[in-house]
């Protein structure tokens, strides 16, 4: 699904301030795109990245999501639309520590119906990431690139069109990093999966194939990129 944002504003307000955190951004991703949106803190990145996913719906202007107007949508049927069509993955992480890793990647079923078995699909999916012989850890029991896997397969649950990260590997130390990002390559080549990644990490941009620089909730700067892989000794062999 193509995603298309027009004339998008979005303030916070608090009493009398108000911080304009994205002024008047069009911006369009099509379908199978891999994208880095980067910027220093306080760009507006975070704020862009949940306009654009349905998260936050104070916005100004338009964001459609394939036929779908996000502003125009109810809350249920917006929270359908992320559940079915769209995957997210945060630094944190966001796991749940007392539930098994399996658990945590089948979460997703409890919140809709879908149409796979929930422990066949999170097996299937943990051994895509690499965790196939972990289902039964809890994530405590993980290392942070680890469950930085685990948060993906979670997000592939639903087969999404799109998934939405933000600073994905802002927890990791850069090797670990690198293989976060190779695996959403692989999965942007082979499975189309469309991928938009905010990072403040210019090395981390330097892997996706279009750069958005955001800045003072501007776009500065969108150019398509040839992806560069840096060999490290710690990434293990690093994608040409
Ligand atoms: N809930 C909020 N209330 C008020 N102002 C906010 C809120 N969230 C963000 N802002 C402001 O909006 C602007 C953009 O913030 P945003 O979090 O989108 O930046 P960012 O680029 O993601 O930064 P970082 O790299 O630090 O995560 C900043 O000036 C910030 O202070
Ligand atoms: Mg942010």
């Amino acid at each position: 699904m193509n995603l298309v944002a027009s004339g998008l504003r979005r303030a916070y307000r608090s009493g009398a301030v108000s911080t304009e955190a994205i002024r008047n951004l069009d911006l369009e991703i099509e379908a199978g795109e891999f994208v880095a949106i980067v910027g220093v803190s306080g760009s507006g990145k975070t704020t862009l990245l949940n306009t654009l996913s349905g998260l936050d719906t104070q916005f100004e202007g338009t964001v459609r999501l394939g036929e779908h107007s996000l502003a125009e949508l109810s809350e249920s049927a917006l929270a359908r639309l992320r559940h079915r069509h769209i995957g997210f993955v945060f630094q944190d992480f966001c796991l749940l520590d007392h539930l098994s890793i399996a658990e945590n990647v089948a979460l997703p079923s409890y919140f809709g119906d879908l149409d796979v078995e929930p422990h066949k699909r999170a097996t299937e999916l943990l051994e895509r990431v690499g965790l196939g012989d972990r289902l039964d850890a809890l994530p405590t029991q993980l290392s942070g690139g680890q469950k930085q896997r685990v948060a993906i397969a979670r997000a592939l649950f639903c087969k999404p069109s799109i998934i939405f990260c933000d600073e994905p590997t802002g927890s990791l130390d850069r090797g670990t990093g690198l293989s976060i990002m190779q695996l959403f390559d692989e999965l942007n080549r082979q499975e189309q999966l469309t991928l938009v990644v905010v990072t403040h990490e210019p090395h981390i941009a330097d892997m996706a194939h279009r750069r958005i620089v955001i800045e003072d909730g501007e776009i500065i700067e969108d150019t398509a990129q040839t992806p560069e892989w840096p060999v490290t000794s710690d990434a293990g062999e690093a994608r040409p």
